[in-house]
């Protein structure tokens, strides 16, 4: 017989519409007068984490900020030895991009918590316990977007343990580094090691995310299962050619590094809408020096590739260099390009797959459709904690499909199936023969 949630629908309906309003408070801390933006290490960082501290304690968590800044609450399982059981960690992040929606990420760190009310159980002390053999963690990770550095999921890469030291000498907009921005946050960089678990401490992670995508909207359901996240290459292109008078330069005298750069966007649009797996978007181009009077002598151009197979998405890159060789001889320009990020696919586990589907079967009832099982093209944290435990993602109709804007939305419907359903797959995941 399947585990089944004893919950009070009413109590999940509650759970639901705190979730919504912690969303609105959160949206709140903003480095931005009018938008949402809240980037790694920042003031706005330190406040989120109090918040969602003070959040875990509330459900009956310990809570601690790690060596990286994520924020991590705890809930140790009934015994002596409690505090050294593996975990299962649930969670998201908590930092946005720029004018960001309030839901993404965020609304999955806010529905672990809820899971935790949900099933935590009272110990021998007047405190609260994991019912499980496991632990249960709640995570919000610092650095999902990769807004502030340019390079993503620097929270998380911490906790995997795979943290590349040229990270530190990476600087924002304002040239501060990372090993900057840690002291300014009060962090130690030597330190950081300290923020990496190691396989055994974890049973696995799971996290509830918006699609991000119209598919569920579509299809008219509200939850499904994610098989795997985008593998993904991050570039910034520089288009050098000559700046010279507006006026005075006949056509074939220039070397309009913008041009050049229009022709490599439209291309890049071209060359992956051939290719039905590997998504391309141009999302910064500026032109130097800028100026209304003077033909552009230098562009800058970021390229996001992502791709269900890294293999494929290493062969759009290669087309797109051909056509860049193309462009800029024909204009006789020059190109160079330097890759900021770069993570490949990661296939969510099969058995946490199993998991949240049951979760979503359990939730809506065995007569309806069955769960949609969908790729993610979005990026998340998983891309790194996969490294050192298995994968599970649970993910949330996105009315219209619209994310990284303020118009972002769930409803608060969606939101209470995806609480029962999550706290209904770390069920069926404690019910596995270990
Ligand atoms: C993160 O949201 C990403 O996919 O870029
Ligand atoms: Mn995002
Ligand atoms: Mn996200």
């Amino acid at each position: 017989m399947s585990p089944r949630l004893d919950a009070n629908p009413d109590l999940i309906a509650a759970a639901a519409r705190r979730v919504m309003a912690r969303c609105d408070e959160l949206a709140r801390v903003s480095a931005a007068a009018d938008a949402i933006e809240r980037v790694y290490l920042s003031a706005e960082h330190a406040r989120v984490n109090r918040l969602a501290a003070e959040w875990m304690r509330e459900v009956g968590m310990s809570a601690r900020q790690d060596a990286a800044g994520n924020q991590l609450g705890r809930l140790d399982p009934a015994g002596d030895d409690g505090r050294d059981a593996p975990a299962i960690m649930l969670g998201s992040h908590l930092d946005t991009v720029p004018d960001a929606g309030r839901y993404d990420g965020i609304v999955g760190v806010l529905m672990a918590l809820e899971v935790v009310r949900l099933l935590r159980v009272p110990g021998d002390e007047g405190d609260w316990r994991s019912p499980f053999g496991f632990a249960i963690e709640v995570v919000a990770f610092s650095d999902e977007e990769g807004t502030r550095f340019g390079k993503a999921l620097l929270g998380s890469s911490a906790v995997a343990g795979i943290w590349d030291d040229d990270w530190w000498a990476l600087t924002d907009a304002e040239g501060t580094t990372v090993r900057e921005a840690f002291l300014d946050f009060g962090l130690d960089p030597g330190r950081l090691s300290e923020a990496a678990r190691r396989p055994g401490e974890l049973v696995g992670y799971l996290e509830a995310h918006i699609e991000q995508g119209p598919l569920l909207d579509r299809r008219g359901e509200s939850l499904a299962v994610v098989s795997s996240i985008a593998s993904a290459r991050r570039f910034q292109l520089h288009i050098e050619g000559e700046a010279r008078h507006a006026g005075g330069t006949p056509y074939d005298m220039r070397r309009d590094a913008l041009l050049g750069a229009s022709e490599a966007a439209l291309a890049i649009e071209r060359i992956c809408r051939g290719e039905h797996h590997i998504i391309g978007t141009v999302g910064q181009l500026e032109a130097f020096p800028g100026a209304v009077n003077i033909v552009p002598g230098d562009a800058r151009l970021s390229v996001d590739l992502r791709g269900e197979f890294d293999g494929e998405r290493d062969r759009v890159w290669e087309a797109i260099s051909r056509e860049l060789d193309e462009i800029t001889g024909r204009r006789r320009l020059r190109w160079s390009s330097r890759e900021v990020h770069s993570a490949p696919a990661v296939f969510c586990a099969p058995l946490l797959q199993d998991v949240i589907r049951e979760g979503i079967v359990s939730t809506l009832g065995s007569g309806a459709q069955a769960p949609a099982t969908i790729f993610s093209p979005a990026g998340h944290d998983g891309m790194a904690i996969g490294a050192i435990t298995g994968v599970g993602m649970l993910f949330l109709r996105n009315p219209d499909g619209i994310s990284h804007h303020p118009d972002e939305a769930v409803s608060t419907d969606d939101v209470a199936l995806g609480i029962r359903a999550l706290a209904e797959s770390v069920l069926h995941l404690a019910a596995e023969p270990v």
